[in-house]
């Protein structure tokens, strides 16, 4: 079983509120309907979250009190993402089912009776990042956070995270031409230096989560999603260019 992660900044498009990137959804869910192993999945809110989200404050945990509004237009707006891709994967034949977070998440552990009942009966559960409500307190349950505790619950064979740059590197692509991709590391031999924050943390925050979820998991694997050939080839056991953490 594998649980692979959709990032939010390849669905969509990052800077403009609620824009799909309906071409490249299309494909990754092409890719992910020709693998016909267990899975789950689960995708990033991207703009259809995080600018809400930042505008109105609710980037960090806090009192539902006040903020009924915000928490709800970004909890539909999440949901309406959500309802995009797993369209699209029915329509591609994939029997994605939808398993909204605020109802999983509302305790001290994440119930996932339902993923574990969808997963027998062949289905594939969709989850995502949500705004989470517990008593009187609400806070954000990023994409990567459900990632590691899917991997806890469910031991899966790889966690595949499909986001927008080739995998690791020794140092910053976006700002070094020479960056260098690592093709293998070991978890204990990341270290990170902080980056840009968006309303789930920084790229540190993400980079300690995944050295936890080696732990549960055979591998982490981080590729470029914006290139689906190399999502199948993932999924396909063959070589591609991506960052393996082991
Ligand atoms: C963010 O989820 C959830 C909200 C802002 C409500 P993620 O952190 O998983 O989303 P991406 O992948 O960064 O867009």
């Amino acid at each position: 079983m594998n649980v692979i992660k959709l990032g939010g900044s390849i669905i969509t498009e990052k800077e403009s509120y609620k824009k799909v990137n309906l071409s490249l959804i299309r494909k990754l869910c092409g890719v992910l309907s020709e693998d016909k192993g267990r899975k789950i999945l689960i995708h990033g809110a991207g703009s259809f979250g995080h600018i809400v989200a930042l505008r109105s404050g609710l980037e960090k945990p806090g009192s539902i009190n006040r903020k009924e509004n915000a928490i709800s237009r970004v909890m539909s707006d999440v949901l309406s993402l959500d309802s995009v891709i797993v369209d699209e994967l029915n329509e591609k034949g994939v029997r994605a089912v939808s398993v909204p977070p605020h109802i999983v998440y509302h305790g001290n552990k994440p119930d996932f009776r339902m993923v574990n009942l969808l997963l027998k009966k062949k289905f594939v559960p969709v989850l995502y990042g949500d705004i989470v409500l517990a008593g009187e307190r609400y806070r954000i349950v990023s994409g990567d956070e459900i990632a590691l505790d899917l991997a806890k619950a469910f031991r899966p064979d790889s966690v595949v995270f499909a986001t927008d740059v080739d995998g690791l590197f020794d140092s910053d692509p976006k700002t070094n031409a020479d960056a260098r991709l690592i093709p293998t590391i070991k978890s204990t031999e990341i270290s990170v230096v902080n980056t840009r924050k968006d309303a789930t943390g920084s790229m540190a925050g993400k980079m300690e989560r995944i050295k936890k979820m080696v732990r549960y998991t055979g591998k982490v694997v981080v590729l470029n999603g914006t290139m689906p050939d190399r999502l199948r080839s993932q999924l396909r056991g063959k070589e591609t260019i991506s960052t393996v953490i082991a």
